[in-house]
């Protein structure tokens, strides 16, 4: 090696800083840190709906009418009764609420009821399309029905 190879060889630039891998490392904590804190939330029933409050009056034929609503569509999971013992919730990966647990449905406002019938929770299925608005209000009244008369 000559002293002018020396003189030429240049020397190696800094690394640069991999702004790309840092951006990927920086996305991919917060889709797990999303998806952690949106499990250990259950339901993530937003504030907003906590407050909301039923809007339609109970009448009997609303409940006549959400009776027949709960036999068709939630009592294969949650019971006749209520209990959550329906005859497809065995095979279901998280047991179906019961809703004759007046403490623990006392922990739930109407907002929250409201949202959850009409968001769904896997395995729960969304009943926003199938159900109207004032459906879905009814069957909070209905399900809350399950508590009260034990
Ligand atoms: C496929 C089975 C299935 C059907 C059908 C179903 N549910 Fe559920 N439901 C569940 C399961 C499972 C949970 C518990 C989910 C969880 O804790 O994440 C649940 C939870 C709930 C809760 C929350 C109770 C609480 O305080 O934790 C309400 C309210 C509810 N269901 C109402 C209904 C209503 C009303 C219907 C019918 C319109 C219905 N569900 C249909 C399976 C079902």
């Amino acid at each position: 090696m000559t002293s002018d190879d020396l003189a030429s060889a240049k020397p190696k630039p800094p690394a640069k800083p991999n702004l790309l891998g840092i951006f990927l490392v920086f996305v991919m904590t917060a889709i797990v840190g999303s998806i952690v804190v949106y499990s250990l939330s259950g339901w993530g029933v937003p504030a907003r709906v906590k407050n909301l409050k039923n809007p339609f009056l109970p009448t009997p034929e609303a409940t006549q009418s959400a009776r027949a609503e709960y036999a068709a569509r939630c009592q294969s999971c949650h019971g006749a009764n209520g209990d959550g013992r329906g005859e497809r919730a065995e095979r279901l990966s998280i047991a179906p609420a019961d809703f004759r647990d007046a403490h623990a449905m006392g922990l739930r406002t109407d907002g929250e009821l409201f949202w959850i019938i009409t968001e769904g929770h896997k395995p729960m299925p969304a009943f926003r399309g199938t159900m109207n608005e004032e459906q879905r209000w009814n069957m909070v009244e209905y399900v809350r029905g399950f508590a009260s008369h034990k």
